[in-house]
């Protein structure tokens, strides 16, 4: 009897000397760091008492020293509260709130040479961050990870907003299922014409996004990934268990540490309702400040683009000629021009009009360099130079007409994904740009990569984008990165990379079509690490219009595309249909020109996965609020609210409806725009056709006109 009370005695002791508790500054959300059997460190995680992550085990595994996995000690324990606010250069609202409680639990491995490896939490009103860090050392320098063993417990068999685990690429469709489901439908939702290294065992990307039973909403990501590779999430689907799943490189490892280091943050957004999710801010809390001290030339940048009509038009293409077999070097004035070549000089001329006519900031221009011939499918390293342009595209008149108009040609670098043949041309690249008045750069990474064997999320790779960036910064050049690896919130770091695409976006409405819920759910998993270039606006929507034979529909009505400007946030917006369908939709093309794209404030109204979201936001440095409201397949009534315009004053609100019969896949580009004068308190059921939208641009009302009335 004695010995049995002493025995427990001393599990309590060490149970309390083991565990440690922290909650969130609201209360709310609650945590508990543990050591489990064997020193393993473990971790859970409630919200309002309920599990959210029930114990999980956390770790390293490496292959050239011990791993980080068991036999922890607890040698030391930090606490830490933050409050502060901050201002993004561009973004959704203008001052953002870093409120956090942290513990840093400092463990060291006795039986290896008193080894330590820390692990950070920070716990926010909205979620869970926490990363693995590994301080200098004595005994231990260098190290490469085999695997991270991050686990999410998850508390049930909940509905997940999923795509495959895929290395190479996020550009599929979503399922939506039970996790249970997920082995069964795998198969199913690996078809996709750009999926590259499906991951072997039963993976899904993040952002992934759950609900549970109960109606909690729980996000899975990961925030400032840098030095590392991404993170995959295995999918044990008999217990509902996710966990850590890193892309390798060509030899199988999965990341070469040195100390002082650690890993990039993982996120956990949880709340109880949709519209909070989209309100998070916890990943871009968890990066760092930007990194550069000027940034007075990263401005938000609204652009059209000969771009759409190599998609749809059937009547121009990325290469100059038909030739199919090219080399860098050759001279491509010997080759005989198709007659279809896009790029030329006076079609950008055109474009340039329009952007200029339309008070847009720039005109992106794919195809103007040599080597479009051949550069898709070949994995061949030296595709394109990023300095030569086709013989009917005249870069300097260019310059000096687009400069005229006051506007900016954007440059185009696709990479084919030769990064190696990008990186040592890169100075050379942006130098060519600034010289020639370019200040932003589409940049693409479609095909195999180049390092052969590295992937689009490892390491390497990762590294590249980041060098991109940042070389780009020291020529004052925004990025918009295409195919790079999900956006983890360094925008916040390296706010001239200013948008990626790293989903599924308007091109494959082109290509087989979009689901009209894909768009109901992309705020939720891609835009939760930042803002996309999803290239919006397509309002010929019905694709048989160009007589190419092609029966396709994008599958959205006309007004749903103007609510993407709203939906979709990105401070990078394209205008991406051809400047002749906005001349003949010149009402509805108004809601483009006018709507706003960097922010004062946000109001997420109303939101659910996979069904609806409807957003309202105050425009920067303006007394100016645009509403955006989307729906899935369904029809639906939107119940939009003003209580954030300032009381006691009138406003004018310019309303984009879908027409009455309206819908996806009938009468898409039937639509109406109608002024009704509101208020603060006015309230607005506004029926919304399926696949369809609502879009909204609400000014003070002037003052003379409300006396006159
Ligand atoms: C894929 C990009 O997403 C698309 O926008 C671009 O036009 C093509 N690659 C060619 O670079
Ligand atoms: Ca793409």
């Amino acid at each position: 009897m004695y010995k049995f009370v002493l025995i427990c005695f001393f599990s309590l002791i060490s149970t309390l000397i083991n565990a440690q508790e922290m909650t969130s500054p609201n209360g709310q959300l609650s945590m508990t760091f543990k050591l489990g059997a064997n020193g393993t460190p473990t971790y859970q995680l409630s919200y309002k008492k309920k599990p959210v992550i029930k114990s999980s085990t956390l770790g390293i595994e490496t292959v050239d020293v011990a791993s980080f996995t068991t036999s922890f000690e607890i040698l030391k324990v930090e606490k830490n509260t933050v409050d502060e606010n901050w201002n993004p250069v561009m973004g959704e609202q203008k001052t953002i709130r870093n409120n956090y409680n942290e513990l840093l639990v400092k463990l060291i491995q006795k039986d290896q040479k008193n080894r330590t490896m820390f692990i950070r939490f920070r716990l926010f009103n909205d979620g869970l961050g926490f990363r693995y860090e590994f301080p200098k050392q004595e005994n231990l320098k260098y190290f490469t990870i085999k695997e991270e063993n991050t686990e999410f417990n998850l508390a049930g068999d909940h509905k997940t907003f999923w795509i495959p685990g895929d290395y190479d690429s996020n550009e599929y469709a979503y399922t939506t299922s039970k996790l249970s489901e997920i082995p069964g439908l795998m198969k199913k939702a690996t078809i996709d014409i750009h999926a590259q290294q499906p991951i072997k065992n039963l993976a899904i990307q993040t952002p992934s996004m759950m609900k549970t039973d109960d109606g909690l909403y729980i996000n899975i990501h990961e925030a400032s990934l840098i030095n590392y590779p991404a993170m995959a999430l295995n999918v044990d689907a008999t217990n509902f268990k996710l966990s850590s799943h890193l892309c390798p490189d060509p030899m199988g490892n999965k990341g070469y540490m040195q100390t002082d280091t650690h890993t990039p943050w993982r996120t956990i957004v949880v709340s109880d309702k949709a519209t909070e999710i989209l309100a998070s801010k916890l990943i871009l809390n968890l990066n760092d400040p930007t990194a550069y001290t000027d940034v007075s030339w990263i401005k938000p940048v609204k652009y059209i683009g000969v771009w759409w009509e190599y998609f749809v038009a059937g009547k121009s293409t990325w290469a100059y000629s038909n030739e199919n077999n090219v080399k860098m070097g050759d001279d491509f004035s010997k080759l005989a021009p198709s007659g279809k070549h896009g790029a030329t000089t006076q079609n950008v001329k055109k474009y340039v009009d329009f952007a200029a006519a339309n008070g847009f900031d720039a005109v992106l221009v794919e195809g103007w360099n040599v080597g479009w011939e051949d550069w898709f499918g070949n994995w061949k390293e030296d595709v394109f130079d990023f300095v030569t342009p086709y013989p009917d595209f005249d870069v300097k008149e260019l310059h000096r007409y687009a400069a005229s108009k006051g506007v900016k040609i954007m440059m185009h670098h696709e990479t084919s994904g030769s990064a190696t043949n990008y990186e040592r041309r890169l100075d050379t690249a942006f130098k060519f740009m600034a010289d020639n008045g370019y200040n932003a750069v589409k940049t693409g990474y479609v095909g195999k990569i180049i390092p052969r064997g590295e992937h689009h999320d490892s390491q390497w790779m990762v590294n590249h984008y980041i060098n991109v960036a940042k070389t780009a910064a020291k020529y004052k050049i925004m990025v918009n990165s295409h195919e790079a690896v999900r956006p983890t919130g360094l925008n916040r770091t390296y706010p001239n990379w200013i948008a990626q695409e790293s989903a599924r976006g308007t091109e494959f409405e082109a290509m087989g079509g979009l689901a009209p819920e894909h768009t109901t759910i992309l705020p939720f998993t891609r835009l939760m690490g930042g803002p996309m270039d999803y290239t919006p606006g397509i309002l010929q929507t019905e694709l048989s219009y160009y007589g190419t034979g092609s029966s396709q529909k994008v599958n959205t009505t006309l007004v749903k595309q103007l609510a993407y400007y709203v939906t979709m946030y990105s401070p990078l917006q394209m205008a991406a249909d051809m400047p002749e369908n906005y001349t003949r939709y010149a009402d509805a093309f108004q809601f483009i020109k006018d709507v706003a794209i960097d922010w004062d404030d946000t109001y997420i109204l109303e939101a659910e996965p996979g069904d609806y979201i409807t957003i309202a936001r105050k425009a920067k440095n303006k007394n100016e609020w645009f509403v955006g409201g989307i729906t899935d397949e369904n029809s639906r009534t939107a119940n939009i609210t003003f209580n954030y315009l300032p009381k006691g004053k009138k406003y004018e609100a310019t309303i984009y409806a879908d027409g009455k019969d309206a819908s996806w896949n009938k009468n898409a580009q039937s639509y109406t725009v109608r002024k009704v004068s509101i208020t603060s308190t006015s309230k607005l059921k506004q029926v919304l056709g399926a696949g369809g939208g609502v879009a909204i641009s609400i000014k003070e009302s002037d003052a003379k006109s409300l006396n006159g009335k």
